[in-house]
């Protein structure tokens, strides 16, 4: 009886000390969402010079380039191993590499590059935020 009051009791003890743990390396790795809000800051300065009709070849490179580098982080960062999430990571750069290699001019052409991006953002928040 006693015994199996022991391992009871430390059964308990295990639960509460996982969901402690798993709660305390959320709540202590702000990093993925660091990743999001850099990111989606230079999205949103991206549609923003849309809007407004200023779209300057200097600061889109920029911006484009900042997406570049944050979105390498992506994958280490989240530490997501599986495969369509690797997949989606890999499209985002990709499309990224795409659009500074098209290094748009004029809004036309920042839309045009920054279409593909967006929808590469959308199609991993649909599976997996
Ligand atoms: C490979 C998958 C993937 C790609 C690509 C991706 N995201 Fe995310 N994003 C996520 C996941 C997963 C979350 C949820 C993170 C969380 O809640 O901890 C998220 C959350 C976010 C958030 C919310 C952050 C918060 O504070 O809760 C923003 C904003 C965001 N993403 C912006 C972007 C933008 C902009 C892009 C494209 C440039 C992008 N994401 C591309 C997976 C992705």
């Amino acid at each position: 009886m006693r015994v199996a009051l022991l391992i009871l009791l430390g059964l308990v003890i295990g639960v509460i000390g996982t969901v402690n743990v798993v709660g305390a390396l959320n709540a202590r790795n702000p990093m993925p969402k660091a990743v999001m809000t850099t990111m989606d800051y230079h999205m949103g300065q991206l549609s923003h010079a849309l809007k407004a009709g200023q779209c300057n070849a200097v600061s889109s490179k920029q911006h484009l380039q900042r997406l570049q580098s944050t979105a390498t982080d992506i994958m280490p960062v989240f530490g997501v191993t599986e495969k369509p999430f690797d997949e989606a990571a890999t499209r985002l750069q990709t499309r990224l590499d795409q659009a500074l290699q098209s290094a748009p001019v004029d809004c036309p052409a920042l839309a045009a590059a920054i279409k593909p991006i967006g929808d590469a953002c959308k199609s991993c928040h649909q599976k997996y935020r």
